[in-house]
């Protein structure tokens, strides 16, 4: 049991602690032996664990890079799996977390630091690790049940078994600490409180809405507060591991330099506050220049309105410890998110990451430097939509296609290694489909604007299964992932159901196995003549970035590390909603996987199919579904 922002639920803690940190030289063999102890009763875990390096290339370790059913089996309760790689990256801030379902969520995931093998290139007195994290008090398998069942515009009620989004996180946490549905902090301040949605102050059936769990008082929570002393220069290493919601940080009185992204060193940028997305990772030094005294610390959840804010405190060694900020509280719901022109200017930085740099951004290098390596012959284009499946499940899909099933037990890298034929059978882009910039930009490319599955001709209806990009021979590759109306791609089938679903938000995706640089983005339509904006001297590089509304990013990678790499949205319902698509690279390459890997369970039942209640008894002994409002 935990009770990080007052209310008690279970949570999964490793070696008796939450979210530990795993330090790391570079250089080093990393050696992690995962012994899951976990309850066979519990839904997270029937189906076991995996563990993902996130932000690593996993150069030459591709089947460690621990995605449930790609790379491995998971690992079952009662038995062992050790990771076991040498870590050649560059220096900086990662993080690990669990890759079989969405046990991420009950919080099986920590901070990954990765040591220079040498001297600290920066400058600062003393460093933090701060994870900033939305908080839901459902168990995630449970929440995910709602995702499954059938979507009908007509009945989304809990009572007529029809689709229930998530809603709103109850809380954001600071390294775990926080307070249930704070969203205006009225009582300790002079402002006008912002009132949570009630989805923001959910508790599950039968526990109380107020004591003990929604007390400040109770004893087995409190707010976080991030010590400092006056004087000293500090880096913080901040990691975004919630589940849903991209977060404003900001320290009340005091800039933030922003010195890496993702693990990359950046050219220093002063921000006032800092926006990070779920997966991405900012180095900033906070320099405790100010009256010693209490400062408001908050994180705002942006696009998620009514949703429960953070409030923490940045306290000088010596000010009043059982005190609040004396200035009123900030009412972060006023705080707009950064625009495009302000993530511009997160810059990779030549200087800073010296020789620091790793292989693969040695392989990178262009001809200015740093600059991405130029020429990319082929552009992949990715629409990004919401359709209702013709089984009723609403999913997201890349290109029409929702990627969530998994056909067997075995790992898809097996059974890709063992038999080629396995690509054919399932969605597809390959090289010949994609399109260059030359060819569009003198209006002579033939192929629609749209490509998809492993025909001649768009995959016209969405549909489920897994969709693959073969890549390698260390092409450099673009990669344009464009946000589409819910309903675009014909993705609504049923007359009068959805046809009216034109929604769209933002989508943190993720790449495995790259970093990537971001070229470009812009909203709306992305075309050619997007391409005569991008920066091609020093943009940003990065594992992780936001795909805003009504908008699109353009990205590069080189194709030079063979693997089965995910593309994927970084909210964990819309991965479960299968939001992603598989990079196949090198495949000739890809070495066999290590002797010692799990096996594989005889039946593995997570995501197959819209769970109804009555499976869900069977499996669970409970029908299991949160009930929401
Ligand atoms: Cu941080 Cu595929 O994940």
């Amino acid at each position: 049991m935990t009770s990080m922002d007052c209310f008690e639920k279970q949570s999964i803690v490793v070696n008796s602690e939450l979210t530990p940190t795993i330090e790391v030289t570079r250089g080093q063999v990393l050696e992690v032996t995962v012994f899951n102890e976990l309850p066979t009763d519990w839904p997270q875990v029937t189906e076991g664990i995996t563990v993902h390096w996130h932000g690593l290339d996993m150069r030459g370790a591709e089947f460690y890079d621990g995605v449930a059913y790609l790379h491995q089996c998971p690992i079952t309760p009662g038995t062992n799996f050790t990771y076991r790689f040498t870590v050649d990256e560059t220096p900086g801030t990662y993080w690990w977390h669990g890759h079989a379902g969405v046990e991420r969520v009950d919080g099986f995931y920590g901070p990954l630091i990765i040591r220079p093998n040498g001297t600290e290139a920066l400058a600062y007195d003393e460093e933090r690790t701060l994870l900033v994290s939305d908080n839901f008090h459902g168990e995630a398998n449970a929440m995910t049940f709602g995702l499954n069942r059938p979507f009908d515009a007509t009945k989304q009620t809990n009572a007529s078994g029809g689709w229930v989004w998530v809603d709103l996180p109850q809380s954001v946490l600071f390294n775990n600490r926080g307070m249930f549905a704070d969203c205006g902090m009225g009582p300790y301040g002079n402002a006008k409180p912002i009132a949570c949605k009630p989805a923001a102050q959910w508790v599950p059936p039968g526990r109380s809405e107020a004591q003990p769990w929604a007390a400040p008082t109770n004893k087995g929570c409190a707010r976080y507060n991030l010590t400092v002393e006056a004087g000293k220069t500090y880096r913080l290493r901040v990691i975004n591991t919630g589940s849903l919601a991209y977060q404003t940080l900001c320290f009340e009185g005091h800039n933030l330099t922003i010195v890496a992204a993702d693990g990359y060193p950046t050219k220093p940028l002063v921000v006032s506050c800092l926006d990070i997305n779920l997966g991405q990772r900012y180095d900033v030094l906070l320099k405790a220049n100010q009256a010693p005294g209490n400062y408001w610390l908050t994180a705002r959840p942006q696009f998620r309105p009514g949703s429960a804010a953070g409030y923490g405190v940045l306290r000088y060694s010596g000010a009043n410890a059982s005190a609040l900020p004396a200035s009123p509280a900030p009412q972060p719901d006023t705080l707009a998110p950064w625009t495009l022109a302000q993530l511009n200017q997160v810059r990779l930085s030549a200087d800073l990451l010296g020789a620091s740099a790793n292989r693969s951004l040695a392989a990178h290098l262009g001809p200015n430097g740093l600059s991405p390596p130029g020429a990319a012959a082929r552009v992949l284009l990715l629409n990004n939509t919401q359709p209702l499946l013709s089984s009723g499940q609403l999913r997201w899909a890349l290109n029409n296609v929702a990627t969530y099933k998994t056909p067997s037990c075995q790992p898809t890298l097996n059974q890709i290694k063992a038999q080629p034929q396995y690509l054919d059978q399932h969605a597809r882009v390959s090289a010949e489909k994609y399109v260059n910039y030359d060819m569009l930009q003198t209006g002579n490319s033939s192929e629609p604007m749209v490509y998809m599955a492993d025909s001649a001709t768009p995959q016209a209806e969405p549909v489920a299964g897994q969709q693959f990009v073969t890549v390698g021979g260390g092409d450099v590759i673009d990669v344009i992932i464009q946000n589409m109306p819910a309903n675009a791609n014909g993705g609504d089938y049923r007359p009068g159901v959805g046809n009216n679903r034109t929604a769209m938000e933002q989508h943190p995706f993720h790449f495995h196995g790259h970093h990537f640089w971001v070229l470009g983005h812009g909203t709306g339509r992305w075309n050619a003549s997007a391409a005569a904006g991008y920066n091609l001297l020093d943009p940003s590089f990065r594992d992780s970035y936001t795909v805003f509304k009504d908008g699109w990013i353009a990205i590069r990678f080189r194709a030079d590390n063979p693997g089965l790499w995910n593309l994927h949205c970084h909210i964990d319902y819309h991965l479960f909603m299968g939001q992603k698509v598989y990079f196949l690279e090198e495949a000739g390459l890809i070495s066999q996987p290590p002797p010692d890997f799990p096996a594989c369970p005889a039946t593995c039942t997570y995501n197959f199919a819209a769970w109804a209640p009555g499976t869900v008894k069977q499996m669970f002994g409970s029908s299991g579904y949160p009930a929401r409002r």
